[in-house]
C-alpha cells in the first residue's frame, strides 16, 4: 500500500514533505542562488501536532530538496507560521564576521495558556541564521519581540523591507483584521495602524502578506495586501483575497477604483477554487520590485485532515509569479506559473485549430496528463455550457469549463475520488463568477496527479482544486451546445527527472 500511495498520489511537481504532516508555507526567502521554503510541520505523524518549521531548498522554485527541521517548539510554545528576511545591511546586528544574517519572524503559540482559556496565547518571536537558513538560533534574551496586545488570535507575522520608507514592515493577523508594525532592527516593533475589510463576512484572518510592487511598464508603485481567512471563502471554508492600494509608511489605503470593484464583485480573490490557502511571497528574490513569487498550501480548511494520504499529508501549490497590472478596469494582479517550469518541458504538441461540433476528444495522444500543461483558446462561444472532462478507466472524472448561461467558470470534482475518504468532500463544484457571458476565453491548465490549477485569461484569475483519483486521468474531451473552436492548443509534457 505504501508503494501504491506513492505511485497514485505523490505529486509529480508539487512540493510535499517526504513524510508526515505539513500545512502553511513559512519563512520564504532567497539568498545566494537558493530559494528557501519552511513550512508548518509535525514531524511525528500525519495529522496536525505541535508545530515545527520544516525546511526545503530549491534553485529554481520547481524541484525541492528537503532539509533538516529548522525550528523546534520551546518553552514559549509551538512555532506557528511566519516569515523570514535576509538582513543584508545587518540592521539586526546579528551578523558576524561579514556573514549576512537571515531573520525568521514567527508566532509563538502557547498551548498551556490556550488550554487555560487565556487571551495572551500568541506572540511574535525571532531567530537568526548565519549559515543562510540551515541552522537557527532563537533570540532567547529578547523573545517575544512583539507581545500579545490582548487579542487571542494574533499570529502569522509577515515582514517585508519597505523600500519606499526604509523600514521593516510587519503585517500580522489580529482576529478579524490585520495590524501593521514597523521596525528599524527587527527587534523593536512600533504599532502603525490596522486594516479591516468590511465587504465580505469572514472569520479569523491568517497568514497575511503586504508588499510593494511596481506597476508593469511604469514607475508607479502600489502596495498589495493579501489576506487569508476562514471561514468566508469564495466557495465556502477558507480562501484568500487581495487588495491594491497605497502605503504612506503608516497606513494602507485601498485604491478607490479597486475598492469599488471589490464591493461590486463581493471580494476579489487570489484564487476562485477551493484549495489555495495561506499563500505568501518570497522576500529578497531577484527583481522583487517588479515580480513576486508566491506559494500556498493546496487545501481548504473545511477538510484539511481528509486527504487520503498517510505517508505525508499536505501539498503546496505550484510557485506563482505575481505582477501588478493597470488596465481599463484599474489595478489587478497577473498570476502565472513560475517561468522556470518551462525548463522541464520534454515535448510539445501543437494544434492550430480544432473545430468542434458539440463534442470532441482532444488529441492528447501519449501525453501523461499527470504532468502536463495544456494551453488553449476557446472561441465562438454562445449561450450554454462548455465542459471539459478528464476521465480514466475506472469511470472517474474531473469536469471543468465555462457556463455562459449561469455566468460562471466551474470545476466539478464530484466524480474524481471514488471510494476515498476525500469523496464526501467533493460534492460542491467550485464556481468563479464571470459577471457577463464570454465570447472567448484563454486557459492555461496545470495538471498533476492530484491537482488542477487553471490560469484564466492570461493570469487574470486563478482556480485551484485538489482530487484523489484511483487511477490517472487518460482522456480529455470537450462538450458544448453547438459549434465552437479550440485554437492555439499547446500541450506540454513535463519531465522532472532531467
Ligand atoms: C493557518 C494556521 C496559521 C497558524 C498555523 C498553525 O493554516 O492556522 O494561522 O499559524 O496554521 O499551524
Amino acid at each position: 500500500p505504501k508503494e501504491a500511495e506513492e505511485a497514485h498520489y505523490r505529486p509529480n511537481y508539487h512540493f510535499t514533505p517526504k513524510a508526515n504532516w505539513m500545512n502553511d508555507p513559512n519563512g520564504l526567502f532567497y539568498a545566494d542562488g537558493v530559494y528557501h521554503q519552511y513550512f508548518q510541520y509535525w514531524p511525528y505523524g500525519n495529522l496536525w501536532g505541535p508545530m515545527h518549521w520544516g525546511h526545503a531548498t530549491s534553485k529554481d522554485l520547481v524541484t525541492w530538496e528537503e532539509q533538516p527541521i529548522a525550528l523546534y517548539p520551546d518553552r514559549f510554545g509551538y512555532i506557528f507560521s511566519g516569515s523570514a528576511v535576509y538582513d543584508v545591511n545587518n540592521t539586526s546586528g546579528f551578523g558576524k564576521d561579514g556573514k549576512i544574517p537571515a531573520i525568521a519572524v514567527f508566532t509563538y503559540h502557547d498551548p498551556v495558556k490556550a488550554k487555560a482559556g487565556k487571551t495572551d496565547v500568541e506572540s511574535q518571536g525571532i531567530a537568526y541564521s548565519l549559515d543562510n537558513g540551515l541552522t537557527w538560533t532563537k533570540y532567547d534574551e529578547g523573545n517575544p519581540v512583539l507581545k500579545n496586545p490582548g487579542i487571542r488570535d494574533f499570529r502569522d507575522p509577515k515582514v517585508s523591507w519597505d523600500w519606499q520608507h526604509n523600514q521593516w514592515v510587519m503585517i500580522v493577523a489580529a482576529k478579524d483584521r490585520a495590524q501593521l508594525y514597523a521596525s528599524a532592527n527587527l527587534k523593536d516593533w512600533k504599532f502603525l495602524s490596522e486594516f479591516e475589510e468590511k465587504v465580505t463576512p469572514h472569520g479569523v484572518w491568517e497568514c497575511p502578506d503586504f508588499f510593494p510592487l511596481t506597476v508593469k511598464g511604469s514607475k508607479e508603485v502600489k502596495w498589495v495586501l493579501v489576506q487569508s481567512y476562514n471561514p468566508g471563502g469564495v466557495n465556502g471554508g477558507s480562501g484568500t483575497q487581495y487588495f491594491i492600494g497605497d502605503f504612506d509608511g503608516t497606513t494602507f489605503t485601498v485604491d478607490k477604483t479597486y475598492a469599488e470593484r471589490f464591493a461590486k464583485e463581493k471580494g476579489i480573490w487570489l484564487d476562485y477554487g477551493h484549495d489555495n490557502y495561506a499563500g505568501v511571497t518570497w522576500g529578497n528574490s531577484p527583481n522583487e520590485r517588479e515580480k513576486k513569487y508566491m506559494t500556498a498550501w493546496m487545501i481548504n480548511l473545511n477538510y484539511g485532515f481528509d486527504q487520503p494520504t498517510t505517508i505525508w499529508r499536505g501539498m503546496n501549490s505550484v510557485v506563482k509569479e505575481l505582477e501588478l497590472i493597470k488596465d481599463k478596469n484599474g489595478y489587478r494582479l497577473s498570476i502565472a506559473p513560475v517561468e522556470s517550469l518551462k525548463k522541464y518541458i520534454a515535448s510539445t504538441e501543437t494544434v492550430k485549430k480544432l473545430s468542434v461540433n458539440k463534442t470532441a476528444t482532444l488529441p492528447t495522444g501519449t501525453l501523461d496528463l499527470a504532468k502536463s500543461e495544456i494551453n488553449l483558446d476557446l472561441k465562438g462561444l454562445k449561450d450554454g455550457a462548455y465542459t471539459f472532462t478528464l476521465s480514466n478507466k475506472d469511470g472517474e472524472s474531473l469536469k471543468f469549463g465555462l457556463d455562459n448561461t449561469n455566468k460562471v467558470f466551474f470545476i466539478d470534482r464530484s466524480q474524481s475520488s471514488k471510494g476515498t475518504m476525500f469523496e464526501n468532500r467533493t460534492a460542491d463544484p467550485a464556481k468563479m463568477p464571470l459577471f457577463s457571458a464570454q465570447k472567448e476565453v484563454s486557459l492555461k491548465i496545470l495538471l498533476d496527479k492530484t491537482s488542477i490549477e487553471i490560469f484564466y485569461n492570461n493570469g487574470e484569475r486563478l482556480m485551484t482544486e485538489i482530487f484523489f483519483p484511483n487511477n490517472p486521468f487518460t482522456t480529455l474531451t470537450v462538450d458544448g451546445p453547438g459549434t465552437f473552436s479550440i485554437e492555439n492548443l499547446v500541450m506540454h509534457q513535463f519531465d522532472f527527472k532531467k
